[in-house]
């Protein structure tokens, strides 16, 4: 079978962005050499863009299956495909996003990535022996000019393409407009049917900062996931009636709000299923009815809370909209 062109987004950097992206944050980490032939398969199947994290210890596999994509023929150079990545928390530091960025384009075999992302506005010390075990007293006040500062060195020194942030909320993003000389290109939020982000969406939409779905069904079958989306009675009608299945009745819906989706599946046929979304339409009425799915975070974050830290409640976290 022919492999599907995925449409490209264009970020305010004047980069295009394929408008969906495998996600590659998993638990039960599989062998690198499981995982570069995992994502090979996604590029077989059409993905150009491939979502990281320092923490989700898949950019060594990405870089493996862009070499073996390579040697395969299934595509030219690396400049086809599109790879986001971001710093954990731990080096949310003035003076170590740069050299945590070194280190992600080390591990990827490249020397940009295409979009580089804070991954949570969040600040944890340096020195953790494990980076995502840590106490409340691990957590210190986010440095939100000093963080950003660093990734606009990221921008300027080639090293990464377009910047951006995640988890942010209005005020948050008010404050980093405030002090930005390059605006983030990209805000990747938990977005799906049944967290839907009307707010943030629209304030985006004003500044010119293409909002970026994680989670786009909902992190299925996730320990801290659950069928909101997949299991949604509505979503399921909609799908029986245009003889599509329910993940892709989600990601069109992403995709039709002017949005892109990061959606992992490594499963051959999940991850051609859920590229072939654009054949169809929802239609206005479809698009009102999924408005009545039930609204809920999926991802509430009581993680990040801590009195030294900058989020006492999980309304300072997420600016109100919880
Ligand atoms: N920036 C951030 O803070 C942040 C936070 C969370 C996630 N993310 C990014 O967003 C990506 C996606 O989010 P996610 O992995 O949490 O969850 P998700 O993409 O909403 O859901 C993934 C789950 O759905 C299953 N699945 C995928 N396609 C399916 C289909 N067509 N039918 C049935 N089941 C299907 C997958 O299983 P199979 O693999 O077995 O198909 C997997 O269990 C992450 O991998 C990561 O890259 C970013």
């Amino acid at each position: 079978m022919a492999e599907k062109k995925i449409p490209d987004v264009l970020l305010n950097t004047g980069h295009k962005m394929p408008v969906i992206g495998m996600g590659t944050s998993v638990e039960n980490r599989p062998s690198n050499d499981t995982l570069a032939s995992i994502f090979v398969d996604a590029i077989e199947a059409g993905y150009r863009h491939f979502d990281s994290a320092a923490v989700y210890g898949t950019e060594e596999a990405i870089g493996l299956a862009v070499k073996k994509a390579i040697e395969k023929g299934l595509i030219k150079n690396r400049n086809e495909i599109f790879i986001t990545s971001k710093p954990w928390n731990t080096d949310a530091h003035h003076d170590l996003i740069v050299p945590a960025l070194k280190s992600s384009l080390k591990k990827l075999g490249t020397e940009y990535v295409d979009l580089y992302l804070i991954h949570w506005p969040v600040r944890l010390r340096h020195d953790l022996e494990n980076p995502v075990e840590f106490s409340k007293e691990d957590i210190l006040p986010f440095d939100i000019e000093g963080t950003w500062k660093a990734m606009e060195e990221c921008y300027k020194l080639g090293l990464a393409k377009s910047i951006g942030i995640c988890n942010y909320g209005i005020k948050k993003l008010t404050k980093l407009l405030q002090i930005a000389t390059i605006p983030p290109a990209v805000h990747q939020v938990e977005m799906n049917p049944s967290w839907q982000q009307g707010k943030l969406r629209e304030f985006c939409k004003e500044k010119g900062i293409h909002v970026s779905a994680w989670s786009a069904l909902g992190a299925y079958n996730i320990f801290w996931g659950s069928g909101a989306v997949m299991e949604n009675p509505i979503l399921k009608d909609i799908a029986a009636a245009k003889g599509k299945n329910v993940a892709q009745v989600a990601l069109r819906w992403t995709y039709q709000q002017g949005s892109s989706a990061m959606v992992k599946s490594f499963n051959k046929e999940r991850m051609k299923q859920n590229i072939d979304i654009f054949d169809f339409e929802l239609s206005e009425e479809d698009l009102e009815k999924i408005k009545h799915v039930p609204q809920r975070r999926q991802y509430t974050g009581e993680m990040w809370l801590s009195q030294q830290g900058s989020y006492n409640t999980l309304e300072e976290l997420w600016d109100g909209d919880v």
